[in-house]
C-alpha cells in the first residue's frame, strides 16, 4: 500500500499507528461538526519522513494585483500569448481586428492544459520538446474589442469562426538555450487544432453508432473540432489526452419532444452561452439533434506527426471531462483517472483490457478503445469500491433505456446514478506519485451541498473551500477494485471558525488556499496545487489564485506554501514540469476575468476597453492575454528545492 521504501505493509502500520495519536493531537481543525459529518483526522499511511521534505523556497503573501508574482529567487519568462504565432506565416497579433484565419494559425484563447513531451521522442531531454497546450473557452468581452450581444448577424458569424479557431490545442517546439526558453520557428511539429476546422476520428463503442450520426456525418465516425478542453494527460507511448469538459455551453436550441432529452438534460444541453448555434447548425439541437452527442470524450492527439488525425476515445465515457492522468498498472494494463467537474458529479477510472507493450509501439495505438470504465463509491470506514459501468450489470439494462455498452457510455453519468457511485464536491484534478502510487484528487468546492447531504468524502455543507483527498490502492495496484482513501487537507482559511479548514499546524497565514483545480506531482514526488476560485474569490480567499506546495506525507503532510500568485481575474492551471523539475510551465487562463467587480479600486466588470489588468504586455490599448510562462531558478536548480 502506497509504500516508496518497499517495506512490508505491517511496519509501515507499526510506525503510523505509533504516531498517529501524536498527529491527531496537534491537528489544526475547527467546528466540522456544527456544518456537516464529522471530519477525519488527516492521516499517512506511509512511513513519517524528515522534515527536510518541505519546500525550501521562499513563501508569497496573500494578495490581488495587476501582476504575476513568483518567489523571491525565481524567474518567470511569458514564453507565448494568446495571439503570437504558432504556424508558419501566422498574421501578427492584431486584436483590434480579429479574423478567424489570422487566428487559426495563433496561440488560441485560456491555455489551460500543457504536456512536455521531449525531443527525441522517447528521451528525457529537459531542454528541447514538445509543448501540447489546450485552449480551453473564449472570454469573449475581453477578446473583443467593443463586444455586445447585440451585433449584426454577419458580425456574430464572424465572432463564432474566430471563437472556434481560438479553442482546441496549440503544439509548439521549445528549446532552452542560454538559460532561456525561445519557440523554434517553422517547426515541423508546428500545430493548431480547432473547434473550426480540424477533423476528428469516433473511435471505441460509438463509432459509427445511430446516435452518433449528422447530416454532415452520416456515417457516425468523423466530427469537426474539440470544445472546452481543460485539463487533459499524457499516454507513455507518447500520445496527448484533452478532456473535452462543459460542452452544454456552445448548443442552442430546445428539448422540447426532442428525441434526447433525457440525456441532453442530464448534461445541462442546450446551456447557449456560446451563440454559434445562431449562424452555424450544428450547434443549435433542433437543427442538428445528435451533434452535441458527439462531444463530451476524451480525444487522443500524436503530437509528434503534424499530420495525425485526432481520436475521440469513447471507452472512456462522456461527461464533463475535468482531465485525464493516465498510468501504466503493474500488470501492464493503462489505467485512466477521470472527474467530471460539476457539482454532485464523479470520479471515474477506465482500466484497459489489452496491455501496454513497450517494445512494440505500434501495438499501443488503439489500447484506449478497448477496456472498462469504473465509478467510484466512497464509504464512511475510508473504503473505496469501484463499480463497472457494463451493460447487463447494476441495472444498467433495457429496462433502463441502456441497449448496448454504447448507450451506457454515451449516458455516463445517468449510468453512474443507477450503480449507486458517491456524488463528490466537483472532481476536478488528479496526479498520481509514481514512487509511493498514491492518487491525489482535488474536489474544487461544492456550494449547493446540504447539510443532510453530507458524508466523510465529502464532509462540509456550502463547501466554498474545496478539499483533497487522497486514494490508495491496495499494494499499487492501480486496477484494484477495493482502494482506501483519506482526507489530505479541507481547505479555507483556518482561522475562520466557519470553514471547518483542516491544515497541518505549521501551515502560514499564506500557506492556506481554497479551490484546489490543476495537481502536480513533479519527479521528487511532491505535490503542487494549483486553484481556481473563479468570481467567487472574495468569498473563498480573499486572495488571487495561484500555486502552492502542499507537503502531502510524512510529519508535515497537510502544509502547505505559496509559491506563485496570479494577476487579478486569472484561474492557474497546466502546472508541468520538465524531467529535470529545472523548469515549470504553468498557463494562466483568463487574466481580468473572473470576479473583477469586487477588486477594490476596480470594482466593474472587466472589457476589452477597460480591463482589470492588461498583464502580460501592459501595453496602453492592448486587453490582458492568456499566456504560458515558463519559471525557472535563477541561477539554476530544481524548482521548489
Ligand atoms: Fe475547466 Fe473544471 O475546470
Ligand atoms: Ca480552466
Ligand atoms: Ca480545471
Ligand atoms: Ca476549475
Amino acid at each position: 500500500m502506497c509504500d516508496p521504501k518497499g517495506r512490508a505493509f505491517s511496519d509501515i502500520l507499526d510506525v503510523y499507528l505509533s504516531r498517529r495519536s501524536l498527529l491527531k493531537a496537534t491537528w489544526l481543525t475547527v467546528g466540522t461538526a456544527l456544518l456537516g459529518a464529522p471530519g477525519r483526522s488527516p492521516r499517512s499511511a506511509v512511513p513519517m519522513r524528515d522534515i527536510a521534505d518541505d519546500f525550501s523556497f521562499h513563501e508569497l503573501r496573500h494578495g490581488v494585483d495587476e501582476s504575476l508574482h513568483v518567489s523571491p529567487g525565481y524567474e518567470v519568462q511569458v514564453l507565448i500569448r494568446w495571439g503570437d504565432p504558432v504556424l508558419a506565416g501566422a498574421a501578427p497579433f492584431d486584436p483590434a481586428h480579429p479574423e478567424a484565419e489570422h487566428q487559426a494559425r495563433q496561440f488560441g484563447y485560456n491555455n489551460d492544459f500543457i504536456a512536455y513531451f521531449p525531443l527525441p521522442k522517447g528521451s528525457l531531454n529537459p531542454r528541447h520538446g514538445l509543448l501540447c497546450v489546450n485552449h480551453e473557452f473564449t472570454s469573449e468581452e475581453l477578446m473583443f474589442p467593443r463586444w455586445s450581444t447585440g451585433a449584426s448577424a454577419q458580425a456574430k458569424r464572424d465572432r463564432a469562426n474566430t471563437e472556434m479557431a481560438a479553442h482546441g490545442a496549440s503544439i509548439i517546439e521549445v528549446r532552452r538555450v542560454a538559460e532561456a526558453w525561445h519557440i523554434v520557428a517553422d517547426s515541423p511539429y508546428a500545430r493548431r487544432i480547432t473547434a473550426h476546422e480540424t477533423g476528428m476520428r469516433i473511435g471505441g463503442p460509438l463509432a459509427a453508432h445511430p446516435r452518433m450520426k449528422t447530416q454532415d456525418d452520416p456515417s457516425g465516425t468523423w466530427v469537426i473540432g474539440t470544445i472546452n478542453d481543460c485539463a487533459g494527460g499524457a499516454t507513455p507511448w507518447g500520445t496527448y489526452l484533452m478532456a473535452e469538459e462543459n460542452f452544454d455551453q456552445y448548443f442552442s436550441g430546445s428539448l422540447r419532444g426532442h428525441p434526447e432529452a433525457r440525456n441532453y438534460t442530464r448534461y445541462g444541453v442546450p446551456k447557449q452561452s456560446y451563440l454559434w448555434g445562431e449562424s452555424d447548425p450544428r450547434w443549435h439541437i433542433n437543427r442538428e439533434p445528435l451533434e452535441a452527442n458527439r462531444f463530451g470524450w476524451i480525444v487522443e492527439v500524436d503530437p509528434f506527426r503534424r499530420d495525425s488525425v485526432p481520436v475521440k476515445r469513447t471507452a472512456l465515457g462522456r461527461f464533463k471531462h475535468e482531465g485525464a492522468k493516465c498510468v501504466i498498472n503493474a500488470d501492464g494494463c493503462v489505467v485512466v483517472y477521470m472527474g467530471d467537474d460539476e457539482a454532485f458529479e464523479y470520479l471515474y477510472r477506465f482500466v484497459s483490457r489489452d496491455r501496454f507493450e513497450k517494445s512494440a509501439p505500434g501495438s499501443n495505438q488503439d489500447l484506449l478503445d478497448r477496456g472498462t470504465l469504473w465509478v467510484a463509491r466512497f464509504s464512511e470506514d475510508g473504503a473505496l469500491q469501484w463499480l463497472p459501468l457494463r451493460w447487463g450489470e447494476l441495472g444498467l439494462t433495457k429496462e433502463q433505456g441502456f441497449e448496448t455498452q454504447a448507450d451506457v457510455l454515451l449516458e455516463t453519468r445517468r449510468a453512474a446514478d443507477i450503480v449507486g457511485a458517491t456524488p463528490m464536491d466537483r472532481p476536478e484534478g488528479v496526479d498520481v506519485n509514481p514512487r509511493s502510487h498514491c492518487v491525489f484528487l482535488s474536489l474544487t468546492n461544492n456550494s449547493k451541498r446540504l447539510v443532510a447531504q453530507t458524508d466523510s468524502a465529502n464532509p462540509r455543507a456550502h463547501n466554498r473551500w474545496g478539499h483533497i483527498i487522497e486514494l490508495r490502492p491496495p499494494g499499487g495496484d492501480h486496477a484494484a477494485q477495493h482502494y482506501r482513501w483519506d482526507i489530505v487537507v479541507r481547505c479555507g482559511d483556518p482561522a475562520q471558525y466557519p470553514t471547518a479548514a483542516s491544515w497541518h499546524p505549521e501551515t502560514s497565514r499564506e500557506g492556506w488556499f481554497s479551490c484546489p483545480d490543476t495537481l502536480a506531482v513533479d519527479h521528487a514526488g511532491r505535490l503542487w496545487i494549483a486553484t481556481d476560485q473563479g468570481a467567487e474569490w472574495p468569498a473563498a480567499s480573499g486572495t488571487a489564485d495561484g500555486l502552492w506546495g502542499l507537503c502531502a506525507e510524512g510529519s508535515l503532510r497537510g502544509k502547505g506554501k505559496m509559491f506563485l500568485r496570479a494577476p487579478v481575474g486569472a484561474e492557474v492551471c497546466g502546472p508541468c514540469f520538465t524531467p529535470d523539475d529545472e523548469t515549470l510551465f504553468l498557463s494562466i487562463q483568463h487574466p481580468g476575468a473572473d470576479g473583477t467587480e469586487h477588486y477594490p479600486g476596480f470594482a466593474k466588470t472587466s472589457t476589452f476597453e477597460q480591463p482589470a489588468t492588461r498583464w502580460p504586455d501592459f501595453m496602453p490599448g492592448r486587453p490582458p492575454r492568456p499566456a504560458v510562462v515558463a519559471i525557472t531558478r535563477a541561477g539554476g536548480g530544481r524548482i521548489g528545492v
